[in-house]
């Protein structure tokens, strides 16, 4: 029988990238392409998934045995800060019709997307999946945490009420080629690409937003697909799993600065405003159930996965998401 995955916010950063993984991994990969498979990569123009009748459409056109559902309104922490009911609604609605309609569609499996950001604030580190509900989440995001939540709550109530095959991942901080790089709207790394490579091209200052000290886990984009594509193909619970470097490979902001400027060869003066938001300080998670699962994984090493970022979005500034030119 032939499958066919439908993989929601196609056309975003993890959903590029799992596209990347799927055609290029060499035949008989444990992450490539499987005959028979179909993958579709919907974009929010394709169906806008707030709406149940569009939402409906896109599942009758496509008739997807299995949904990867990345979509979501994503931003860092000062979009995240400005707009709490709009990430709360919005990811609400979304995740309610494609869970619904993934359900009334007798698709075979679902895997949706959460984030570490939904852990609680005050919480005994490091972060494991046992915690997501114990204790509020960061003040500064509780729109999206609260939203994000409450598929893994559906996902129980949908196995136990109708025996669905509903689940989650919990991916850290991701970055890679074809995130947004707007300069204020999005996360610490394309964010701090973006405006390294203006002070490079105008000759001025290069100033990261905070302290520099947090610290955080980063996960590569590619690196997060194949793993994507390992719980499609191989893991079959409805309680979710963390997708992340080891708790040993947190890097502080500083360090990602650091390694920017040195990506980008910027060389002018670089400094820390240090009177904007840091966040939480830091928030260990600890991927010691994926590896006990999966056995084993090579992650790209940081350094080599950030120049290969800051090199594609030099190559696609044009086409790249960067906000307002
Ligand atoms: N980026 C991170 O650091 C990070 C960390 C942990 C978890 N996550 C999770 O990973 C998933 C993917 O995030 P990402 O970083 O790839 O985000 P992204 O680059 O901003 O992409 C978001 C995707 O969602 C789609 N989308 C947004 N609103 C939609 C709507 N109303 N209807 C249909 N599609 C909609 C977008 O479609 P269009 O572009 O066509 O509008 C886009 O394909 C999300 O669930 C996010 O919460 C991200």
């Amino acid at each position: 029988m032939s499958t066919v995955i439908l993989v929601t916010g196609g056309t975003g950063l993890v959903g590029k990238a799992i596209e990347h993984v799927i055609n290029t991994e060499p035949a008989g990969s444990r992450f490539g392409k499987k005959e028979g498979e179909t993958w579709i990569f919907a974009s929010s123009s394709e169906a806008d998934l707030r709406d149940p009748e569009q939402t409906r459409k896109l599942y009758e056109k496509y008739k997807p045995t299995h949904v990867i559902h990345l979509a979501a309104l994503v931003g860092g922490l000062f979009k995240n800060m400005k707009h709490k009911l709009t990430f709360l609604r919005d990811n609400i609605l979304i995740n309610d019709n494609v869970l619904h309609t993934s359900y009334t569609h007798h698709t075979k499996k679902v895997i949706s997307c959460l984030s570490t950001c939904v852990f609680p604030d005050k919480v005994e580190y490091p972060l494991d999946e046992s915690k997501i509900h114990s204790g509020p989440p960061h003040e500064s995001n509780f729109g999206y945490a609260h939203a994000k939540r409450m598929v893994d709550v559906q996902n129980h109530a949908y196995k136990e009420e109708f025996g669905c095959n509903f689940t989650s991942a919990i991916p850290t901080n991701v970055f890679g080629p074809h995130d947004n790089f707007d300069l204020e709207d999005s996360h610490v790394i394309p964010g701090l690409i973006h405006k390294c490579y203006l002070a490079k091209k105008n000759n001025t200052p290069f100033v990261a937003a905070g302290t520099g000290k947090p610290l955080r886990q980063f996960i590569y984009s590619y690196d997060l697909a194949k793993l994507f594509i390992w719980m499609l193909r191989e893991y079959d619970d409805v309680e979710p799993v963390i997708l992340s470097v080891g708790e040993d490979e947190e890097v502080s902001i500083k360090e990602v600065a650091d390694a920017i400027v040195k990506a980008v060869g910027f060389q002018g003066d670089y400094s820390f405003d240090t009177t904007r938001a840091d966040g939480q300080f830091r928030k260990p998670a600890s991927n010691k159930k994926l590896l006990k699962l999966i056995g084993g994984f090579e992650f790209t090493p940081f350094e080599e996965a950030l120049d290969t970022t800051v090199k594609w979005f030099l190559a696609n500034y044009n086409n790249a998401r960067i906000g307002k030119k």
